[in-house]
């Protein structure tokens, strides 16, 4: 059987324009806005739960203490999509504050019915692109932990440029991680990997906690996610990547 790739599959309909230019003013985008199928609940998580748990994206930076009512570490999920795996990271590590990136709204309401069934306070969403709320939403130095946890591998050569890891990705994570904060990434692409091992290790601004070029055993804090789950059910290897902001 086909496990359907949800975003490099060219056979399902995309729709990359208006509400994708809500999402981002970036020519080149990460993601695409497909017609997934929102549940009841979700449409309902959304109506009730956004309002207390979202954040507006802005184009300037916004003050993470008033967003969370409280100051403590920030650990920034990007591309969370489902979002178990954020709503496990806020119910355990409730002295952390879980901020979550994400532009696909079903994944967002069903991350809200896990915030609301794990009656969390210290989870909030934002519905844009990731790389706009880092490079103009968050203040220089305000996370203590970025996830960037399978990223869509573009796997295509002419997708490549879609992949998030780039220079500008590595510019805004350095300019919003605190120093000794940790860059946390991994994938199920072998090739994936090399390129994010490539472009960080010759990066001086990062540092990989295992040494160079190695990968890291995946730290108990980070779960196994739903897209990992569909890599080792297609036999792939999985490689975490931890690297700390010098
Ligand atoms: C392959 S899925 C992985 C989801 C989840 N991290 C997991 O491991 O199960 C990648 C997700 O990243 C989201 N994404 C891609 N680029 C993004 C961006 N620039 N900003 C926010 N979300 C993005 C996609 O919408 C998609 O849900």
């Amino acid at each position: 059987m086909t496990i359907p790739d949800p975003v490099n599959d060219d056979s399902q309909p995309a729709t990359d324009t208006p509400s994708a230019e809500r999402l981002t003013r970036r020519s080149i985008r990460s993601f695409v806005v497909r017609n997934g199928r929102t549940t009841s609940a979700q449409t309902d998580a959304l109506q009730r739960l956004l309002p207390q748990f979202g954040l507006t994206y802005s184009d300037n930076p916004i003050s993470l203490h008033t967003a969370f009512n409280r100051e403590a570490p920030v650990w920034m999920e990007i591309g969370f999509g489902n979002g178990d795996v954020l709503v496990n990271m806020g119910t355990n590590n409730p002295e952390a504050n879980i901020l979550g990136a994400e532009v696909h709204e079903s994944g967002i309401g069903h991350a809200l019915i896990g915030v609301e069934q794990n009656a969390l306070t210290n989870v909030r969403l934002v519905q844009h692109d990731a790389m706009e709320i880092l490079e103009n939403m968050l203040e220089p130095a305000s996370l203590d932990k970025v996830l960037l946890l399978f990223p869509d591998p573009w796997h295509k050569k002419r997708h490549h440029k879609r992949r998030i890891v780039q220079q500008d990705f590595l510019d805004a994570v350095a300019r919003t991680l605190k120093p000794g904060g940790i860059l946390h990434c991994a994938t199920d692409w072998a090739e994936y990997g090399e390129w994010m091992i490539e472009r960080l290790e010759k990066d001086s601004r990062f540092k990989n906690c295992a040494g160079p070029s190695q990968g890291s055993p995946r730290p108990e804090w980070r779960p196994v996610t739903r897209f990992e789950k569909r890599g080792h059910r297609l036999g792939h290897d999985v490689i975490d990547l931890l690297y700390t902001r010098l």
